[in-house]
């Protein structure tokens, strides 16, 4: 299939400061991709490269075959910064009418991009009035606006209650189910859980892991936690057999390897009404971003 992003080998210091090595990453349309890491690890930077804000020293960039910052580009990129800041006495309608004239998009997209991000019923109030939320959210309707092919979200649910970040969410999907491929950076680890088709994790200017979280959650070959609940009579029958802990009197807790889950559980299913709940939970995003941050620190210290 052909990319919508292409990166290949993108290297970029600042000064004495390796921002990027060696950055391979592509992207498919329609596909959402996270991008994770540390603070200083190189999102922005990869971005900002990526939109032609930055000139990378070494590697190529091609969006849709077109050279990142040409015109052919930049028709099919929206960027969401870091932070955004609107003239204050401007109004949400008014801010997107503008980036919708830049984009050369029709007025009329302008009412239902504010709609996306709820904030029709504050379309006319001026921004400088917005709650730090509404300003991410119009932030996020000026790199709405035209349909973009590529979007790049940096850190992008900042800002967001638990609400507004779900439907962010709900969002991102219904947009890259009609074609548009999403970049979005983020420290939020575990709100991304199956929000996205693939986990990108920068350490250092290094891309560290690129697959589906249930693919990074299997290289890492981290536990299984399955906690068995039982009743108060049964509870030590269950524990003698599958040791582990005792939480709350009549619960069991145990780690497995992936491979042995179906195992375990088929032993639980033969000791019947013993067990009168099963829950099965596989590593988090958190843990397996830890995994591959500590992985990596530790072949530093091998060299
Ligand atoms: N314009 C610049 N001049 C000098 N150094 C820079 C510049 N921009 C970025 N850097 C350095 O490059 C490295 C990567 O920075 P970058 O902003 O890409 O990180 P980030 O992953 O976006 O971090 P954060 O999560 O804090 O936003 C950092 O060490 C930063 O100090
Ligand atoms: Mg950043």
């Amino acid at each position: 299939m052909k990319m919508i992003l292409d990166t290949s080998g993108v290297s970029k210091n600042f000064k004495s400061v390796e921002a990027l090595r060696d950055v391979s990453i592509s992207i498919a349309p329609g596909e959402r991709v996270a991008l994770l890491g540390h603070n200083g690890a190189g999102k922005t930077t990869l971005l900002r490269i990526v939109l032609g804000f930055l000139r990378m020293d070494e590697g190529t960039v091609e969006i849709n075959g077109h050279a990142p910052g040409s015109a052919a580009a930049r028709r099919l990129v929206s960027y969401l910064p870091e932070s955004v800041a609107f003239p204050k006495m401007l109004t949400g309608r008014e801010i997107v009418s503008y980036y919708a004239k830049l984009k050369g998009v029709a007025k009329d997209e302008v009412m239902p991009t504010l709609e996306k991000v709820d904030l029709v019923d504050a379309a006319d109030r001026r921004c400088g009035t917005y709650s730090k939320g509404m300003r991410q959210r119009l932030g996020l309707a000026q790199a709405l606006v035209g349909q973009p092919q590529l979007l790049l979200l940096d850190e992008p649910t900042t800002g967001l209650d638990p609400v507004s970040r779900q439907r962010f969410y709900t969002l991102l999907s219904d947009i890259a189910d009609k074609g548009t491929a999403v970049l979005l950076s983020s420290h939020g680890l575990s709100e991304l859980e199956a929000k996205t088709d693939r986990v990108a994790i920068l350490r250092d200017g290094r891309l560290v892991a690129d697959a589906p979280l249930p693919e990074l959650q299997l290289a890492a070959k981290l536990p299984i936690r399955i906690r068995i609940q039982s009743t108060t009579e049964d509870v030590e029958q269950v524990h003698n057999r599958f040791g582990g802990k005792r939480i709350n009197g009549a619960a069991v807790e145990f780690v497995c390897a992936q491979p042995e889950k179906m195992e375990r559980l088929s032993a639980i299913s033969e000791l019947g009404g013993a067990v009168t709940d099963v829950d099965v939970s596989s590593p988090s995003l958190d843990e397996v971003y830890r995994y591959f941050s500590l992985r990596d620190e530790q072949k530093g210290a091998d060299k």
